[in-house]
C-alpha cells in the first residue's frame, strides 16, 4: 500500500508538471509574439479591430530569415513583362488602395504596415510549431501522399489549372463573404507552382488571394492573404508574414487586412486584380494588386525550383472540411452559389492570363482545364468573353441534398 506522504509527493509532482507544461507554452507564445511584432514607429487602430504597426525598414522581418540576414531590399522591380507600361508601375504614382485602417492614419516613410498578431491568435492555433502553416495536404491531387495523415482536414477545390513553363500569372478576383464553419476556411486564390516531379516534398508554391478564416484572424471578414512553401507545405513557408520569406515594400498596404468592400447578391460586384511575375534581372517573384500597387516580392533564393520558373498555375476556390461531423460541412465556397447561377449570384475569376518564358502576357487558351474535387458540393464553369477573356464562375453551398 502506498504511504500517504508518497501519494502527496506524487500529487505535487503532477501539479508541478502541468504548471511547467503551460509555462512552457506561454513562454513559446511570448517568444513567437516577440518575433512577429516588431518595434513600431507608430501604431494605428483600424475600425475593424486590427492594429497596424508601422515597422521601420531596418527592422524588416526578412532579416529574421537565416538566408537573408544581409539581404538588400529591392524597393522596386527591375524588370516587367513585355509590353507593360512601366510608368504605370512607378511607385510614386501608385494608387492608394482603401484598406480600412488607413482612415485612422498612414505609415511614415521608410516603414511598412504590419498587422499585429495578438496573443489569442496564437492561443487559438492548434500548434505553435506549425503556426501560420497550411495543412500538409494543401494542394489538389496530393491526397494520395497524405491520406494516412488523419489529423488534417480534407480540402476541396474548384479550379482552372494550366501546365507549362511560366514566369507569372494574372487574374481579376471577385470578392464575397461566404459562411464558413468555425475552424474551417474558404478562399479564392491564384497558385504559382513549381512541381518538378511526383515527389510532393519538392513542391514550391507562391499563393495570393482572399480568405475567410475565423480561427486564424478572429473574425469572418474576407482578408487579403499570401502564402509560400518550398517543401510541399511540410516545414517551410506560411501565411502572410507569419514567418520570414515575403518582402513587403509597400507603405500603404497591410497583408492580412480585410478587403473593405464585398460583393452582394444581385448587387454591386467587388473585385481586385492580382499579378505575380518573375523579375528577369533579380529573379524575384513580385506581387502587385490593382494596376500599379506593388506590394513586395518573394526572393528567388527562398525557393528551390521556382528559382528557374513555374510549371503550373491554378486559379480557383478551396475550402477546408474538418470532417468533425457525420455530414458534409456547410462551409460555402465563393458566394455560396453554384457556378451556373452566373453574374451577380456566383463568384468569378476573370481575365486569367499567364506570363510565359518570353515574358509575354497572354490568356492560356487551349491549355487550361478544370478540376473539381467534389462537384455536387462545389463546381466550376469556365467561358471566354471579349472583355473578360478566359473566365470562370465557381463555388457552391457545401452540404445540400446531393452533397451529404
Ligand atoms: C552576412 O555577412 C557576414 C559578414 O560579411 C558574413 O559573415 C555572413 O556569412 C553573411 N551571411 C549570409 C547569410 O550571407
Ligand atoms: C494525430 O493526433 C494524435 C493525438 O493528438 C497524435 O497522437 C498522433 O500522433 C497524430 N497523428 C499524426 C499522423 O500526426
Ligand atoms: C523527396 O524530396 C525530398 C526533398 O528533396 C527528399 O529528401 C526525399 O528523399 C525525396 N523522396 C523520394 C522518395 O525521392
Amino acid at each position: 500500500m502506498m504511504s500517504s506522504s508518497v501519494l502527496i509527493i506524487l500529487i505535487i509532482a503532477s501539479v508541478v508538471a502541468s504548471i511547467d507544461f503551460s509555462d512552457t507554452r506561454d513562454a513559446e507564445i511570448d517568444q513567437l509574439l516577440k518575433k512577429l511584432n516588431k518595434p513600431a514607429l507608430k501604431s494605428i487602430k483600424s475600425p475593424d479591430g486590427d492594429i497596424i504597426d508601422c515597422v521601420h525598414m531596418k527592422n524588416h522581418p526578412i532579416y529574421d530569415h537565416p538566408l537573408f540576414k544581409n539581404h538588400t531590399i529591392q524597393l522596386r522591380p527591375s524588370s516587367y513583362p513585355e509590353g507593360w507600361n512601366n510608368e504605370d508601375s512607378d511607385t510614386k504614382k501608385q494608387s492608394l488602395v482603401n484598406q480600412l485602417w488607413t482612415v485612422n492614419g498612414r505609415c511614415p516613410k521608410n516603414s511598412i504596415p504590419i498587422r499585429r498578431t495578438r496573443r489569442e491568435d496564437i492561443v487559438r492555433a492548434k500548434s505553435i510549431k506549425r503556426y501560420g502553416k497550411k495543412d500538409p495536404n494543401s494542394l489538389p491531387q496530393s491526397k494520395a501522399t497524405y491520406s494516412a495523415n488523419r489529423n488534417f482536414s480534407e480540402h476541396e477545390y474548384s479550379q482552372v489549372v494550366v501546365k507549362g513553363k511560366f514566369h507569372g500569372a494574372k487574374a481579376i478576383i471577385n470578392v464575397w463573404k461566404p459562411y464558413v464553419q468555425p475552424d474551417e476556411f474558404s478562399l479564392a486564390q491564384m497558385w504559382v507552382v513549381a512541381r518538378p516531379s511526383s515527389n510532393f516534398s519538392e513542391v514550391n508554391t507562391i499563393e495570393v488571394g482572399w480568405q475567410v478564416y475565423k480561427n486564424k484572424y478572429g473574425d469572418d471578414f474576407p482578408r487579403y492573404f499570401i502564402y509560400w512553401t518550398r517543401d510541399g507545405y511540410s516545414d517551410t513557408g506560411c501565411y502572410n508574414l507569419d514567418c520570414p520569406g515575403f518582402v513587403p515594400i509597400n507603405q500603404h498596404f497591410a497583408i492580412g487586412a480585410a478587403v473593405q468592400s464585398v460583393s452582394t447578391l444581385d448587387g454591386r460586384q467587388e473585385q481586385f486584380p492580382v499579378t505575380i511575375w518573375k523579375d528577369r534581372h533579380s529573379g524575384h517573384w513580385w506581387l502587385k494588386f490593382s494596376t500599379n500597387l506593388i506590394i513586395g516580392y518573394w526572393p528567388s533564393t527562398l525557393f528551390t525550383h521556382l528559382q528557374t520558373g513555374a510549371t503550373e498555375v491554378q486559379w480557383g476556390g478551396e475550402i477546408a472540411n474538418k470532417k468533425d461531423q457525420p455530414q458534409h460541412t456547410t462551409t460555402k465556397m465563393g458566394s455560396g452559389n453554384f457556378a451556373q447561377e452566373g453574374w451577380k449570384k456566383a463568384s468569378y475569376f476573370r481575365n486569367l492570363e499567364i506570363i510565359d518564358e518570353g515574358e509575354i502576357t497572354r490568356p492560356p487558351f487551349g491549355t487550361a482545364y478544370t478540376y473539381m474535387s467534389h462537384e455536387s458540393c462545389y463546381n466550376i464553369k469556365p467561358g471566354i468573353h471579349n472583355v473578360w477573356g478566359l473566365y470562370f464562375y465557381y463555388g457552391g453551398p457545401g452540404r445540400n441534398p446531393n452533397c451529404i
